[in-house]
């Protein structure tokens, strides 16, 4: 099984579909018109039911195979919000709303299982029932989550998902895929380091919250090097600095910290929260300051199933030839996640070719990788639900 021919027939309508959702970005929940225009098609291709506001704004398909002797549920999905950068690709489709913009390529992967939900729809060339999920909200805001919590999984009883996600730099069409972690727990800390500000002439009569903060950010670096076992992954990154003074001669009352912390374990995870918590507050009192550390847990590990993981890479060979399990898993987070923490399944990447990396302002998702990214989410459920 190569590149599904029908794929190749329906290249030209889906790319279309692509570059119409390009043109229009929406941001996290707010996507009204991508969910309609999703909806609308998913009618159109005869899904047996179509269901809106799942999630606030994801939208949910059902596609029954020929015959259903065994009551199997594959869910397949996809993301269809964009980023709020502004669009540098000078494409005569690129985004007519200034600071939105499909710069990771979700419009590639709402238009590629729109796809597969028009070619399963056609043949139903299998037996059970697929399920065809698209979130809002992917880049910040929960959307997988939010439509978990709306009962997702119990409501069309999934048993088994997959996803897809493009990667600039892989051969256009190629896939990579590794067992286990493949995303990263992605959580964030906010510091807030207080002392008593005054006079820059006079730092004997302050105690000093910008030295302090600075104690801190270079103490933090001893987390991940000197608490996290070398073997395992972690990041902390302090990514903001700020206080409420401008002047060059004033010692700030507070000065704020923002930062990301990535793990992929749970016992690593821990060891993060606990660690920038203790440095930054006993940094702080051996100042004689004070530390608030507010950690906020964000997406979790994105887990891949060992035998999903077989399946997957079985349908992506047979697309591609050949599929790359040997990548690295990344830091960046996906919440996909939580999808993959009810049932298992696994999470793909595709190969983008040679373009901008995403979140970059000229980045473009590449249409040359529809027919196998339409293939894999299509094959996926006629491999997993073989027709009886
Ligand atoms: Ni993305």
């Amino acid at each position: 099984m190569p590149v599904k021919n029908r794929f190749a027939e329906l290249l030209p309508e889906i790319t279309a579909w692509r570059r119409d959702f390009h043109e229009h970005p929406e941001l996290l929940y707010d996507v009204h018109r991508t969910a309609g225009r999703v909806a609308e098609l998913l009618r159109g291709f005869g899904c047996d039911e179509v269901v809106e506001g799942v999630g606030q704004t994801g939208v949910v398909g059902v596609i029954k195979g020929k015959s259903d002797t065994q009551g199997r549920v594959i869910g397949l999905r996809a993301d269809m919000d964009a980023l709020p950068i502004i669009e540098q690709t000078g494409l005569d489709y690129a985004s007519k709303t200034p600071g939105k913009m499909h710069a990771c390529g979700h419009d590639g992967h709402t238009a590629m299982l729109l796809g597969a939900a028009r070619y399963l729809a056609e043949t139903r060339n299998f037996d059970g029932t697929a399920v065809v999920i698209f979130q809002p909200a992917e880049e910040g805001g929960g959307g997988g989550d939010a439509m978990v919590r709306d009962g997702l999984v119990s409501r069309w009883n999934i048993q088994e998902f997959y996803g897809m996600h493009n990667m600039p730099g892989m051969p256009v069409g190629s896939f990579s895929i590794k067992p286990g972690p493949m995303m990263a727990a992605a959580d964030q800390f906010d510091i807030i380091v207080t002392g008593k500000g005054g006079h820059a002439a006079k730092p004997h009569e302050c105690i000093d919250t910008t030295l302090t903060a600075a104690q801190i950010i270079v103490a933090l670096q001893s987390v991940v090097s000197r608490n996290i076992d070398p073997l395992k992954n972690a990041v902390v990154s302090v990514c903001v600095v700020s206080t409420d003074s401008t002047a060059h001669n004033v010692i700030p009352q507070v000065v704020k910290l923002k930062g990301t912390a990535r793990s992929l374990d749970a016992g690593v995870r821990d060891q993060l929260q606990d660690g920038i918590t203790r440095v930054a507050t006993n940094i702080a009192a051996a100042m004689g300051a004070t530390a608030q550390v507010d950690y906020q847990r964000g997406y979790p590990v994105t887990m891949n199933d060992d035998q999903a993981t077989v399946w997957a890479a079985d349908v992506a060979r047979d697309i591609a030839g050949e599929v790359n399990l040997d990548m690295q898993p990344m830091m960046g987070g996906e919440d996909f996640s939580y999808m993959l923490n009810e049932r298992p399944g696994a999470y793909i990447f595709v190969g983008n070719g040679d373009t901008a990396m995403v979140h970059h302002p000229a980045y473009n998702f590449n249409d040359d990788a529809i027919p196998a990214g339409s293939s894999w989410y299509a094959g996926m459920v006629e491999a997993r639900m073989p027709a009886a």
